[in-house]
């Protein structure tokens, strides 16, 4: 396949993290810059995909030659995400995408109220990747999983939970994973893990592409 085994492929990239609006000022967000999934939205451009990057509230430039999709909630996400993967080859959900968002969102601006406690009721958020697995026709799923503790257990655990094809797990917190540019990734799939050592998110991301696209074609047939 030379050095563009994804030529003719449709892929999919999510990226960023998703804020949840609790009133018009403010919102529950977390600390995703979207420096991963960019990354990764690049780096399966340069392997001949035709690229789909779905990004949630992120201050970077669209990486050249992909079409960007740019969201704010993880329903929007969702609904963004669904409608791209429609007959796409390959999903790589590198979005840290927020488990809940607030029940109610205020039309007007919350007001303090003297010294009381302010309750916040959560909703959970649908799952984008285990709705794309519970699909007929999926494309083959990648999913990200972020740990501050126990990435091999709770890898595996999200890889048959969410029923999808490879995980790629990040440790995060104390510096790591979230918003600076290296990282390092530990791949599981049924059968299998690699490590990727600790190097700029652009060249992990290479790496990373073509893992996914050696398992993507040994299952394709291709
Ligand atoms: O953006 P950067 O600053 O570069 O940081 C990169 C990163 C740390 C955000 C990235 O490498 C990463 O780990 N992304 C996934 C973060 C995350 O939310 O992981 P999770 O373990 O909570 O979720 C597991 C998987 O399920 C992810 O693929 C996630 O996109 C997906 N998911 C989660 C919740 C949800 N409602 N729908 C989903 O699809």
């Amino acid at each position: 396949f030379g050095d563009q085994p994804l030529r003719g492929r449709r892929v999919v990239v999510s990226a960023g993290p998703t804020y949840e609006d609790i009133d018009p000022v403010r919102f529950i967000g977390n600390r995703s810059s979207g420096r991963m999934g960019f990354a990764v939205a690049g780096a399966a451009r340069d392997a001949g995909a035709d690229v789909t990057l779905v990004a949630g509230p992120v201050a970077l430039p669209t990486p050249p030659g992909v079409r960007r999709v740019d969201v704010r909630s993880a329903r929007q996400m969702h609904e963004a995400v669904l409608s791209a993967a429609r007959g796409a080859d390959i999903y790589i959900g590198a979005a840290a995408v927020g488990d809940y968002r607030p029940s109610e969102t205020s039309e007007h601006k919350l007001k303090k109220a003297s010294g009381a406690p302010l309750h916040l009721e959560l909703t959970e958020n649908p799952d984008i990747i285990a709705s794309l697995a519970a699909a007929d026709g999926r494309p083959f799923l990648v999913g990200f999983a972020a740990e501050t503790r126990e990435l091999a257990s709770y890898a595996g655990e999200k890889l048959r939970r969410k029923g999808i094809d490879m995980i790629a797990a990040n440790e995060v917190g104390g510096g790591k994973g979230f918003e600076v540019a290296d990282n390092a990734l530990h791949l599981y799939w049924p059968g299998g893990d690699e490590s990727l050592p600790e190097m700029p998110k652009t060249d992990l991301a290479r790496q990373l592409v073509a893992r996914i696209a050696e398992r993507f074609l040994s299952g394709s047939g291709t």
